[in-house]
C-alpha cells in the first residue's frame, strides 16, 4: 500500500454531468476521508456509476471536479493508488485468467503477488482457465483481483455483488473487510440498505443525481428501522397517542392518525388496548427514502452531520 498523506481519499466538488436532456449528476459534492468504508446507496439510474466513472477519471463531468488523493483520477490510478471494479467491461477474451493477472500485475508500480491476490479474490483454482469460459459470478471475482493487484489504497466498487451467490457474496465482503481493516478506503455502489449496512461505516444516498442524504450507518439503520402505524380513531387526542411505546412523532387529520414508531408491535398492542374504537388499523415500513429524507431535514438526531 503506498503511503500517501493526504486528508481525502475522494473529493467531489460540483460535480455535474447531462447526457442529452438527462441529467445523470446534478451537482455531487463528496469527500471520503482515508479509511472510510462508504456505501453509495441508491435505485437504477440514480446516478451511482456516472459519479464512480468521473471519480475514476472515465467520464469528463460537465462542470466540477473530482479528485483522489488530493490529485487528478488518472494520475492516482496510474500511480496504483486506486483500484477498481466496474459495472460495464469485458474482461479480455481468449486469455488465461493467470496470464491476465500476471499481464496486469506488470502494469502496475507496486503489485501484490499473484498467488496471495487470487487467494484473496477466490480465483486461485480458474487461473488456467478462459476469460471467456467463466460465469458470471466467476468473472466478477477475476475483476476483484484485478482491482487488489496493484495494492491501491482506494478500492471503487460499483454494485460488485451483483451476479454472485450467497456464498460468493459472502466470501467477496469478508475480502474487501480485510481490506479496510489494514485502514484502506473502499467505497462501494449498491442497490441494498442490508449489504450497505453490513459493509460501511457511511452510507450516501443517491437519487436522481444528487445526494439526498450522507450520515453513518448506526444513524441510516435507526431511521430505516422505523414504521408507521395509521388509523382512524374519532376524537384522537395527539398528546395521548404520542405516549404510545416507541412512537416518535404523531399525526392527527381530523380522524385519521399517523403515528411513527420505531417499534410497531408494541405501538399497536398498547393502541388496541387503549384505545379499542380505533379501526382501519394498518402497520407499515417506513419508505427508505422517506427515512433518508427524514435524516437531511434540519431537526434531524444531532450525530448525522
Ligand atoms: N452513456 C450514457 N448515455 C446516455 N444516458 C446515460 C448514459 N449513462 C447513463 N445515462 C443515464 O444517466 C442516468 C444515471 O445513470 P447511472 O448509470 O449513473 O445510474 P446508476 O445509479 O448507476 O444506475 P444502476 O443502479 O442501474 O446501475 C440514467 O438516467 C441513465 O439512463
Ligand atoms: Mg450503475
Amino acid at each position: 500500500m503506498t503511503e500517501l498523506k493526504h486528508s481525502d481519499a475522494v473529493s467531489l466538488r460540483g460535480i455535474r454531468k447531462r447526457y442529452g436532456a438527462v441529467t445523470a449528476v446534478a451537482g455531487v459534492d463528496l469527500r471520503i476521508g482515508p479509511g472510510e468504508v462508504v456505501a453509495l446507496l441508491g435505485p437504477n439510474g440514480a446516478g451511482k456509476s456516472t459519479t464512480v466513472d468521473i471519480m475514476l477519471g472515465l467520464r469528463a463531468p460537465d462542470t466540477g471536479q473530482a479528485e483522489l488523493f488530493g490529485t487528478r483520477p488518472r494520475a492516482a490510478l496510474d500511480a496504483g493508488s486506486v483500484g477498481a471494479v466496474l459495472q460495464t467491461g469485458e474482461l479480455i477474451p481468449g486469455a488465461r485468467v493467470g496470464e491476465l493477472l500476471t499481464a496486469i500485475a506488470a502494469l502496475q508500480p507496486h503489485p501484490l503477488p499473484i498467488g496471495q491476490v487470487a487467494e484473496t479474490a477466490g480465483v486461485a483454482d480458474l487461473l488456467k482457465r478462459r476469460t471467456d469460459r467463466l460465469s458470471g459470478g466467476q468473472a466478477q471475482r477475476v475483476r476483484f483481483a484485478l482491482a487488489l493487484l496493484g495494492d491501491p489504497s482506494l478500492l471503487v466498487l460499483d454494485e460488485p455483488t451483483a451476479g454472485l451467490d450467497v456464498a460468493s457474496r459472502r466470501d467477496f465482503w469478508a475480502s474487501v473487510r480485510g481490506f479496510a481493516a489494514a485502514g484502506r478506503t473502499v467505497l462501494f455502489s449498491t442497490h441494498y440498505l442490508e449489504e450497505a449496512d453490513e459493509i460501511a461505516d457511511r452510507i450516501v444516498l443517491i437519487d436522481r443525481g444528487r445526494v439526498v442524504a450522507d450520515g453513518p450507518t448506526t444513524a441510516i439503520r435507526a431511521m430505516a428501522a422505523a414504521r408507521t402505524v395509521r388509523c382512524t380513531l374519532p376524537g384522537a387526542d395527539r398528546a395521548a397517542l404520542a405516549e404510545l411505546p416507541g412512537a416518535t412523532n404523531v399525526e392527527v387529520h381530523g380522524d385519521a392518525v399517523l403515528v411513527r414508531t420505531t417499534d410497531s408491535d408494541a405501538t399497536l398492542r398498547a393502541l388496541v388496548t387503549g384505545y379499542p374504537q380505533a379501526r382501519d388499523i394498518e402497520v407499515a415500513a417506513a419508505a427508505l427514502t422517506d427515512a433518508f429524507l427524514a435524516l437531511t431535514r434540519p431537526d434531524a438526531p444531532a450525530e448525522v452531520a
